[in-house]
């Protein structure tokens, strides 16, 4: 079989965003799906074709290609890490995305470890944790959930072994509603109480900065793909102990210092190289880090405030359409990035979205990897509208940097079209 890879043109979404933040695809095709992985950036693309020709091992080689792979990939982390506001003494430890960085956390956590989750999470950070975690109600609004887990871990401190950890794990965007979450607020309740945090930063990183030193967060997961850059790289940024005490991630080379002739006498690397056991995804690092250097440099200010008049664009629409019902946990007001998911009263929606597919409009449907939170949401939106029509599973429209008006308008007017 012979395929064709038709050449993607840059699409460059908006004059005003021409130059490094520009994004591939495909004319024609509309992806308002950025929320499950978003376009590659041309940055992106760039560093990969500027080190393909330098294509060799890293942390493996003396000769001088391996030596400059390491150098990029060492170089790749320090940019994450700083972008990320990273402490001088955290650890930056490259994984494929997030679910992989929040699993890596999972496995680190030190015996007796009770942590604590909203149902509001994606799959990816409610499924990792071990047997006696605690979650929490999906709060009516950000106040609420402050008080909740306020509530929640001064119960556990007074129930448990004062001296065992606790972990705070919670998400910095939703990816269902969007709703921005009070993340700073959860970390000063969280450490208050002696426990840790982790922001799973898969939704937030890619609209607005992240910090983890100005959030006070201990622990921060990220996805590459979901960030302008290629699958396959994401990030674990955080506190060393926990890592450096625990069973490597992937045990194997890399990971080791020393091996000796018996099966089990093993010296574990400590830092970074313990977790990230076997050839390392190199091409994958340079291309985030490449991201994070642009969006460094860019008015993040301005990027903000174009997605919000797309987002608010995006909003009116659909509630100009009798038949939709957007989700939401929070008040119609919250602060939220550019995710949306909704229904079509008397549609299925795996229905609609092949029918948006038709049209070359591409959106996500179902119930997003947060079961309990979309099924809770679907179950308030048919109470609010009083509407009895609702389906089971929800439809979802995501924007970032390479969305425009017209693929907004495009989308709701092809939802108005629908019979
Ligand atoms: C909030 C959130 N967390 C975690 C994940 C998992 O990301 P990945 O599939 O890149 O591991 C996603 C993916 O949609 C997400 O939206």
């Amino acid at each position: 079989m012979t395929v064709t890879l038709v050449p993607a043109p840059v699409v460059v979404s908006d004059p005003a965003l021409a130059g490094s933040l520009d994004v591939l695809g495909v004319p024609g095709e509309i992806n308002l799906d950025y929320a499950a992985t978003a376009p590659c950036a041309r940055v992106a693309a760039d560093a990969v074709t500027a080190l393909l020709p330098w294509y060799a091992s890293v942390h493996r080689g003396a000769g001088a290609l391996s030596r400059r792979c390491t150098l990029a990939y060492e170089r790749a982390r320090q940019t994450i890490g700083d972008f990320f506001g990273a402490r001088t003494d955290d650890h930056v430890i490259f994984t494929r995305n997030t679910t992989d960085a929040l699993n890596l956390l999972g496995r680190a956590l030190p015996a007796g470890t009770t942590v604590v989750t909203f149902a509001g999470e994606h799959h990816a950070n409610l499924l990792p944790w071990p047997r006696g975690s605690v979650r929490l109600p999906v709060p009516a609004d950000p106040g609420e959930a402050v008080r909740a887990l306020d509530a929640a871990l001064g119960e556990l401190r007074r129930a448990a072994n004062p001296g065992l950890p606790v972990l705070v794990a919670v998400t910095g965007a939703s990816n269902v509603t969007g709703e921005l979450w009070p993340v700073a607020d959860l970390a000063r309740v969280a450490h208050r109480h002696r426990a840790r945090i982790a922001v799973d930063a898969a939704q937030l990183a890619p609209h607005a900065p992240v910090d983890l030193l100005a959030l006070d967060v201990d622990y921060l997961a990220v996805s590459g793909h979901k960030l302008y850059a290629p699958f396959g790289a994401g990030v674990l940024i955080g506190r060393a102990d926990w890592l450096d005490a625990a069973p490597p991630y992937l045990a194997g080379g890399g990971a080791t210092v020393r091996v000796g002739a018996a099966t089990h006498d093993v010296t574990w690397n400590v830092g970074p190289a313990r977790h990230e056991g076997g050839t390392p995804n190199l091409l994958g690092a340079v291309a985030l880090a490449a991201v994070c250097d642009a969006l460094a440099g860019a008015d993040r200010d301005a990027l903000h405030a174009r997605e919000q008049r797309l987002l608010a664009r995006l909003r009116e629409g659909l509630a100009a359409l009798p038949h939709v019902v957007e989700l939401r946990t929070f008040g119609p007001e919250a602060p939220r990035v550019g995710i949306v998911s909704f229904v079509v009263a008397g549609r299925d929606s795996a229905d609609v979205a092949a029918e948006l597919a038709a049209r070359s409009i591409g959106v996500r449907d179902g119930l997003f990897c947060a079961h309990p939170l979309a099924r809770r949401l679907l179950g308030e939106a048919a109470a609010r509208s009083g509407r009895r029509d609702l389906p089971p599973t929800a439809l979802r429209a995501s924007i970032g940097l390479g969305s425009t008006e017209e693929h907004v308008d495009r989308l709701v007017a092809a939802l108005a079209a629908l019979d």
